[in-house]
């Protein structure tokens, strides 16, 4: 058992594992102060389901204490299990939604050591056909809901002098997706902010990590309602994802590309915008 000299209530219980699940849980309920663990903290967004939830067990496989948000319970009971992970379902796309899980977060464990922001959706179609509601539906969730989700975590840790925003972008943000315009919008805005962001958290401890991935094998695309039906590039795994995430962490990477090879169209964009767009029209 580990003991601290404090004997105070937030020394770690006997069964270290089991029983920091359990206070963890009665914490996020709003009972009791938070329990101590000395186990770093990832909370993760998406978790239950595709990137979020292997990133998870990626995460719980290193020996960290799990905070696990989505809306369906019951597969993040399946994400969690057999892992002490404290369960903390919330729907992100409601106005209140990132303020309540970061509160709820923080009353679970009492710090953040990294914050995975997985959740998001997509949309595909012509712009022209895009009802407003999925304009703002679509923008809410991959943008907004994210920047208020850190908004709210950051000041902890800043003030513990560390911690890591990880944010799940997309090659679409990088380059602009015909028929995925929003979506496209949404992913560039959250790489942006990781940039700014990024600069203006310098010298406090606290990194900011932009995960850009390709198409990655997950429920995803049934979700938005259109399959992914190109051949190249071909769709890689969540776990490949995972562990880019997990190796950017212990590297503390500003960014990170999977494959590593999507960063050339990002660069010959940048470089060489009509050249960029002359191949656009030819490969589409
Ligand atoms: N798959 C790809 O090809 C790909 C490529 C590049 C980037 N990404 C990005 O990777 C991230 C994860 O996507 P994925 O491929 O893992 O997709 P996924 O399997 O569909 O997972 C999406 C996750 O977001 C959560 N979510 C959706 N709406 C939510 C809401 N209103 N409130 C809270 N959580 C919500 C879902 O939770 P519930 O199901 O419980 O609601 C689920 O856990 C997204 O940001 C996506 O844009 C995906």
């Amino acid at each position: 058992m580990t003991t601290t000299g404090s004997g105070s209530t937030y020394d770690p219980p006997a069964d270290p594992a089991r029983g920091a699940a359990a206070s963890a849980r009665a914490a996020a309920r709003g009972h009791g102060p938070p329990p101590r663990t000395d186990r770093r903290v990832a909370l993760v967004t998406g978790a239950s389901s595709g990137i979020g939830a292997a990133t998870a067990r990626r995460f719980a496989a290193g020996g960290w204490h799990l905070l696990l948000s989505g809306r369906d319970r019951r597969r993040l009971e399946e994400t969690a299990s057999g892992t002490s992970a404290v369960l903390l379902p919330a729907d992100l796309g409601a106005p209140q939604g990132a303020r309540l899980l970061a509160e709820a977060a923080l009353r679970a464990t009492g710090r953040i050591d990294v914050l995975v922001a997985g959740a998001g959706i997509g949309w595909a179609g012509p712009f022209l056909t895009m009802p407003h509601t999925d304009i703002d539906r679509v923008l809410f969730l991959d943008l907004n809901a994210t920047l208020h989700l850190v908004r709210e975590v950051l000041p902890a840790m800043v003030e513990s002098g560390r911690g890591r925003v990880v944010l799940v972008g997309s090659v679409a943000g990088c380059v602009g997706v015909r028929e995925e315009a929003v979506y496209s919008a949404a992913k560039a805005g959250l790489a942006a902010f990781a940039e700014a962001l990024r600069q203006e958290l310098r010298g406090t401890g606290v990194g900011v990590t932009l995960v850009v991935p390709g198409p990655v094998a997950t429920g995803f695309f049934a979700r938005r309602g259109r399959p992914y039906h190109r051949s190249r590039p071909r769709p890689t795994s969540p776990g490949r994802i995972a562990a880019a995430v997990w190796d950017a962490v212990a590297e503390a990477r500003d960014d990170t590309y999977i494959p590593a090879w999507l960063t050339l169209p990002a660069r010959v964009r940048a470089l060489t915008p009509s050249l960029y767009r002359r191949l656009l029209n030819h490969f589409g």
